[in-house]
């Protein structure tokens, strides 16, 4: 939101200093104009100085815009990298608490085939793994879909970027379509459209980082909660597994 505001006061700042270039050119256009032959020179001096200020206040919205776009890729792969390792760290800490367990009493089943004799340490692994996966199941596939919904408003501002770009061009197209009206009228539509369409592009940027960060604040949260459920799941997973595999030993000594 910060930087809607910042792009907004460059672009008055520099509209401020783009008219004063304007009169300050005045002299120099109606100078050449009087002296031109061909109505083509005439319009080359009067684009040139208007898409010149005009591509440089595109350039630096586009600047500021790209930075924000920037942090905002930033931002969600942060977000989704933190929400990652989470997952990670609960998977590698509920390993980490029911191997030990594991790795006993495999000694003691195998010390003691007579104990239980379809003890497979493998089996009984790969099991736990799939029962632990089960339980981190939903915040992966979250993870997944916040993942495909973070490209989408990414690629929503990317687009906008552009559009703010391009939109030198944009106008100066419909500036040639209007090339022979009267000197001054010209201008006028070229600054008017680019005003306008900065203004629209400025709101649809500013709606679309307004979406995202709501996109990032709900991803945050349904992270939390989603996290919380699959701790609690692999916390009574690992209780279930160590009290079976005590009950195991405790029947084979
Ligand atoms: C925009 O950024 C580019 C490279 O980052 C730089 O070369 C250029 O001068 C900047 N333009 C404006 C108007 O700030
Ligand atoms: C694997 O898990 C299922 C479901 O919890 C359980 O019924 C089965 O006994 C387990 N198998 C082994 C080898 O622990
Ligand atoms: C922002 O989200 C609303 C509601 O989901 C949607 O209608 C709108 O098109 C989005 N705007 C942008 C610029 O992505």
């Amino acid at each position: 939101m910060g930087r809607t505001i910042q792009i907004l006061s460059v672009l008055l700042l520099t509209w401020a200093y783009a008219q004063a270039q304007i009169s300050s050119n005045t002299n120099s256009i109606t100078e050449t104009t009087e002296t031109a032959d061909s109505t083509e020179t005439t319009e080359t001096t009067e684009y040139g100085p208007i898409n010149m200020v005009v591509d440089q206040l595109s350039n630096m919205a586009v600047n500021i815009s790209d930075q924000t776009s920037t942090q905002l890729q930033a931002n969600i792969e942060r977000t989704l990298a933190n929400i990652l390792d989470d997952l990670e760290a609960l998977t590698a800490n509920a390993m980490a608490e029911m191997s030990i367990a594991i790795d006993d009493t495999n000694q003691v089943l195998l010390g003691n085939p007579k104990c239980n004799a379809a003890w497979n340490l493998q089996d009984f692994t790969l099991n736990v793994t799939d029962e632990l996966r089960g339980c981190t199941e939903q915040l992966s596939n979250m993870i997944a879909t916040y993942r495909a919904e973070g490209q989408q408003a990414l690629a929503k501002v990317q687009s906008l970027v552009q559009q703010m770009a391009q939109l030198p061009i944009v106008c100066q197209s419909q500036q040639m379509g209007v090339a022979l009206a009267p000197m001054g009228i010209s201008f006028d539509n070229s600054n008017t459209c680019f005003l306008r369409g900065i203004a629209v592009i400025n709101q649809g940027l500013a709606e679309a980082m307004h979406n995202a960060s709501m996109l990032l604040v709900r991803m945050r949260r349904l992270a939390q909660d989603e996290m919380a459920r699959s701790q609690q799941c692999s916390d009574a997973l690992v209780a279930q597994v160590t009290e079976y595999l005590r009950v195991q030993r405790a029947n084979c000594s």
